[in-house]
Parts: C-alpha cells; structure tokens; sequence
C-alpha cells in the first residue's frame, strides 16, 4: 500500500526529503538497514553491535511494513517498522524508528508515528505498542510527550548489553479512522 504523509512541510526540511512516506521495497533492504545500524549508534554506549542485518529486514517484512522518507539525491532520511499483532490483530506495534542523525530533530520521527498510528488504526487496532530501553530516558520523554506511557518492562532481547539493563514497553490508545 502506499503511505502518504506531509514530510516536507517542515521549513528546515523543504527541498531535502521527499513530500511523502512510502512502503519500502526489496530494493530498499540494503540502504534501510545502513539508516537503522546509523541511528542506532546511538546505543552502543549500552549495547555490542548493528542493531539489524538485511536478512532479518526482509524477515520482517514478510509480517508487516517498514514505511520510509526519502531524501532528495538519493538515500533514505527516516523509517519505521509497523504491523498488526497477529494474535488478535487489535494491537499495533511499531519499531526500528530511525532519523538520519543529520536529519533529527526536525520533526521527521514525530511524523513517522503518526503515520504509523494512522496505519494501524486503519486496519482496525486500538492501540499501540512499542518499547525502548530502560537507560534511553530522553526517549521515554519523547514517546510520553506523543502520548505514550509506560505499561510493564520487558528482558532485553536484542544485541548483547554492556551493563543491566531491560526494555520499557509503552502503549497508546488509538482513535478509529474518521
Ligand atoms: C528518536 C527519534 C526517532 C526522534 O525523531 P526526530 O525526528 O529526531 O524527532 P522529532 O523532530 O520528530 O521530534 C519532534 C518533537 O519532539 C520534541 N522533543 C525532542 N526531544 C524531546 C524530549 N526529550 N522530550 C519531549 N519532547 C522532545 C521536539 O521538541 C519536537 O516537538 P515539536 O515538534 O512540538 O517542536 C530520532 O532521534 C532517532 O532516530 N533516534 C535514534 C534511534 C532511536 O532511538 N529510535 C527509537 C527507538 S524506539
């Protein structure tokens, strides 16, 4: 399907990533996972190694749909991963949001989440969930001021830890299309 969503209305970004989001593709695989390990750098203070790999990219997507922002020129400026929960299907989760480190906080993230709500909530979810690591506290700020809040922890799964630490899971009631 393809995702629409206003990425370039934001005057810093004007004229540097495209108008809108779109469904990745195969063709995307390689290029999603340098966006995601790159803004993921940002954990490895916590954590060894890239945060994903091409095969388990394309694993993933055979169960739900990673939505992106491209950059003018070429590139990929943002991403996220969204599905369904396949047990009841009222569940929506997001994941692997990513900004190009060059590109955050110009609003990019926000809008990939709303997009992603829309995108759940169009498919019938109630809500959403997503987790973040315990350590990350300027994160669980960030998801709390798009109306997130903390719902249980989780064991990190992940990559291997440097030192303790565990997931936050954080969930959001989602409104029904129209
Ligand atoms: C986290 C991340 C996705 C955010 O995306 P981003 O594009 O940089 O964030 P945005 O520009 O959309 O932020 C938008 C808003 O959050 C606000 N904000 C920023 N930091 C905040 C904080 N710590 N607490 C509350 N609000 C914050 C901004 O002021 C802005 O609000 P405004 O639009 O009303 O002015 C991005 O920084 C990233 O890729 N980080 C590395 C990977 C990562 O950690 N992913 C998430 C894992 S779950």
């Amino acid at each position: 399907m393809q995702a629409s969503t206003s990425a370039a209305g934001e005057p810093a970004l004007h004229g540097r990533v495209s108008i809108s989001a779109r469904a990745a593709g195969p063709s995307d695989v390689a290029a999603l996972a340098r966006l995601i390990n790159r803004a993921y750098a940002i954990e490895a203070a916590f954590v060894d190694g890239d945060r994903t790999s091409e095969p388990e990219l394309v694993d993933l997507d055979q169960r739900g749909d990673f939505l992106v922002i491209d950059r003018v020129g070429g590139g990929l400026a943002a991403a996220v991963y969204v599905r369904a929960n396949q047990a009841d299907g009222a569940r929506g989760y997001l994941g692997m949001l990513s900004v190009d480190p060059d590109l955050q906080g110009l609003g990019l993230g926000r809008r990939l989440v709303a997009l992603a709500e829309a995108l759940c909530a169009a498919r019938g979810c109630t809500a959403m969930d997503l987790q973040i690591i315990n350590l990350r506290e300027e994160l669980g700020s960030w998801y709390r001021s798009l109306g997130y809040q903390e719902v249980g922890t989780a064991p990190y799964t992940h990559r291997d830890a440097k030192r303790p630490l565990h997931f936050v899971k954080m969930s959001k009631a989602l409104t029904g299309p129209g």
